[in-house]
């Protein structure tokens, strides 16, 4: 018995692959391996016999039993270090510096606009880019005959035959985002709502989708000079210059009364914008005190809140500040172009954020 267990130990042993040890446990334990034969040889044995070889037999099996499992183990512990060391991956190495992509000029600067006004409490808003007829128009005071309908050269959505409601249509503008916030939000209320807006136009300075970003703060008692006020902090902080001179010029928008658009006193020194100082004025945005009708259709009542509006081109204020010529290359998806323009991922979105 003792060599016959010496055997199966030594067989165990001397297994070099998981493959070999099954072969091993096969011939052993297996139902026709030696062990089993041998305990069938218990029927032809005297009881006395049998009495001492029965529990020896029983625990050489345990044993190589044991044996097999504890080598497999091993096997697989093997397999799993060789494996941890050959994926190894020194984490601690410094990236490539090489850089992959950027940040595009239209979000860096949405962030910024973000950022700023978040610093004076606005929240952002969002509405659809498909927007229905009511809010891009009607609500905002653009009735159905209202020549600015035609201003905006809208792209229709298609309604199926038969369907006479009017079509939905491509927001032309963030102005219904207004609408949207004042529904859901009502007063006191103080957003701004960034974007995109699409209107049929293409050359140098327009694109038929650019950006927006639409202000409104609704209190009971805002005026011209709370816009005034916010307006220049804005800019300040946007362009980072510690002063800049703003120029209302009456205006005419259907959903402010009074409208204003704002210019900027600006010097253009070859070919460079330097903004506060100068002879010129840029023109940078539309804004008004928001119509009570257009409170009325947000849902708000226009005898006990009031406030204002202004309406911003993101892509326009970008080309200010970066100095972008040419707005049509925002959409072009040039990489030369974005590797110059772009910004680093890890890049602070404005100075005023840091201060
Ligand atoms: N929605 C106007 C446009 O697309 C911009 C605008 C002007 C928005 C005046 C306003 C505003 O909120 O008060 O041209």
């Amino acid at each position: 018995m003792d060599d016959f267990r010496g055997k199966w130990l030594d067989l165990v042993a001397a297994a070099d692959s998981e493959a070999a040890l099954e072969e091993v446990r096969l011939q052993a334990l297996g139902k026709k391996g030696e062990i089993a034969l041998r305990m069938r040889e218990l029927g032809q044995m005297s009881p006395e016999e049998r009495m001492t070889v029965a529990p020896a037999l029983n625990a050489l099996r345990d044993e190589v039993a044991a044996a097999i499992i504890a080598k497999k183990q091993a096997f697989q512990d093997a397999a799993l270090d060789e494996r941890l060391r050959a994926e190894w991956l020194d984490v601690t190495l410094p990236v490539r510096p090489r850089r992959q992509g950027s940040i595009h000029p239209i979000t860096q600067v949405t962030e910024e606009v973000t950022q700023i006004f978040a610093a004076m409490g606005y929240a952002v808003a969002e509405g659809p880019q498909v927007e229905d007829d009511w809010h891009n128009f009607d609500a905002l005071n653009i009735a159905p005959e209202h020549p600015a309908r035609q201003e905006h050269d809208t792209f229709y959505m298609a309604r199926a035959q038969g369907d006479n409601r009017a079509p939905h249509v491509l927001r032309t503008h963030t102005s219904p985002v207004q609408i949207r916030a004042m529904q859901g939000q009502g007063a006191p209320l103080r957003v701004i709502c960034p974007g995109r807006v699409f209107r049929a136009d293409y050359d140098q300075t327009h694109s038929p989708m650019f950006h927006q970003v639409e202000g409104l703060a609704i209190d009971r008692d805002i005026t011209m000079a709370n816009l005034k006020w916010t307006l220049e902090e804005f800019l300040k902080a946007f362009f980072e210059v510690p002063s800049v001179d703003l120029r209302f010029r009456a205006s005419h928008f259907p959903f402010t009364e009074p409208s204003a658009e704002v210019d900027v006193r600006c010097s253009w020194e070859n070919g460079t914008l330097k903004l506060g100082e100068g002879d010129s004025w840029l023109e940078i945005l539309g804004s008004g005190m928001v119509h009570p009708k257009v409170l009325q259709a947000g849902g708000i009542d226009p005898n006990e809140w009031q406030g204002f509006a202004f309406g911003m081109g993101i892509d326009r204020i970008a080309m200010l500040k970066y100095g972008i010529p040419d707005l049509r290359a925002f959409f072009e998806s040039d990489l030369r172009w974005l590797r110059h323009y772009g910004f680093g991922a890890l890049e602070v979105p404005t100075l005023a954020g840091g201060l």
